[in-house]
């Protein structure tokens, strides 16, 4: 790999790795106590929000906001108040579950999402720095063998770059109001949400396109056999010390494909199309429980599939001498097919 592309997506990694630590911490704002906001109108009520969100989730924010008008208070108190409006949506005055989820969304998922990515982002960094890229034992020996067609490259990083593309924007939706809102201020803010928001939309379905094509293409080469046992048993070898043969992928690879690329990739999507309200071949109901259901499990899997993403990129580029050779070029040195996937070398060399 040379030298300038290393050192670029070094930096890469650790400006990602800044904002990580900031984007996890500043999350934590929320749940802070908070000084009152001016009020734009010039009149200033004496708001107070509490310091601890759960318990907005109970409607007592309607008692901590006196500012509110008591018309919110007495249709969100109990007994339960209705209107008899036949559309379901028309007829909810206050969601009360809405509420919830906002907790849920800005407590739970920024928080502990913020801290995963941030734990797997700085693991990483300190693995590089203290045990260094996995290098070869033997030197290159200039004999290619082919791992890789143009399609299966072409369709791995157009997966890849759109991938990018919606985890950084997502990652801006969801916790850029508590960096970039004070730096950028609230309207430039907004114009630069909307333009991520629109790349983020139009990313989606060729995401989850290229996902599919790449499952039809290398589902075979995933399918369990040979020395995925062995593996499994040892990590491996990360735990044993020791080299452990593996076919085509190994089997760290196959759980990235099955779990990481196929799984959280189709529930992404899923309810991804969902919040785009662009689901094909059946009747959803696009109202807010739905929404917010949706908007819960596409972030959740998503950072989880972000924090899987930063091993397999890390692994697929600086973190392992040659790695990336086969899906830049489409060959490997076969040197470094022998130590990584000697099962799969024998076979091509038989
Ligand atoms: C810049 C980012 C990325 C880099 C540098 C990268 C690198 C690589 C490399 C070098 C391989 C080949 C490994 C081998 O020869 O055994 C590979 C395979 C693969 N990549 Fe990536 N990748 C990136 C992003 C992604 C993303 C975002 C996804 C999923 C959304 C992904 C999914 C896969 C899958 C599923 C495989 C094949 C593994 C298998 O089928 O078992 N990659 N990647």
């Amino acid at each position: 790999m040379n030298q300038s592309f290393s050192k670029a997506l070094s930096s890469l990694v650790m400006a990602a790795g800044l904002s990580l630590a900031l984007v996890s911490g500043s999350s934590f704002a929320e749940r802070a106590p908070m000084a009152p906001l001016p009020s734009p109108s010039g009149v200033d009520f004496p708001l107070s929000v509490p310091a601890n969100p759960n318990s907005l989730a109970n409607g007592t924010q309607a008692q901590s906001q006196p500012a509110n008008p008591s018309i919110f208070t007495t249709a969100n108190s109990d007994p339960y108040n209705f209107v008899s409006i036949p559309d379901k949506e028309a007829s909810v005055l206050i969601q009360r579950s809405g509420e919830q989820w906002r907790v849920i969304r800005n407590g739970i998922i920024t928080v502990y999402g913020g801290w995963l990515m941030a734990l797997a982002f700085f693991g990483i960094v300190a693995m590089y720095i203290v045990k260094g890229p996995i290098k070869l034992h033997e030197p290159m020996s200039g004999n290619l063998i082919k791992r890789f067609s143009f399609l299966e490259r072409l369709t791995h990083w157009v997966m890849a770059y759109s991938f990018i593309g919606l985890a950084l924007t997502g990652l801006l939706i969801l916790y850029g109001k508590y960096f970039a809102m004070p730096l950028m201020g609230g309207v430039a803010y907004g114009s630069f949400l909307m333009v991520c928001k629109n790349i983020h939309n139009f990313s989606g379905p060729l995401f989850t396109l290229s996902i599919i094509i790449f499952f039809l293409l290398l589902v075979r080469k995933n399918i369990p056999g040979e020395g995925d046992m062995a593996w499994l048993m040892s990590f491996g070898g990360i735990l044993s010390g020791k080299h452990v043969p593996a076919g085509f992928f190994n089997f760290g690879e196959k759980i990235w494909f099955w779990f990481g690329m196929t799984f959280l990739g189709l529930v992404i999507s899923s309810s991804g199309f969902v919040l785009d309200m662009i689901v094909p071949f059946m009747e959803v109901q696009y109202i807010r429980g739905t929404m917010q259901i949706a908007n819960i499990v596409h972030s959740s899997a998503s950072i989880l599939m972000t924090t899987m993403a930063m091993g397999h990129i890390y692994i697929g580029s600086i973190g392992m001498q040659g790695s990336l050779d086969g899906m830049r070029t489409g060959s490997v040195d076969a040197t470094w097919a022998k130590e990584h996937h000697e099962l799969w070398y024998n076979k091509v060399n038989k």
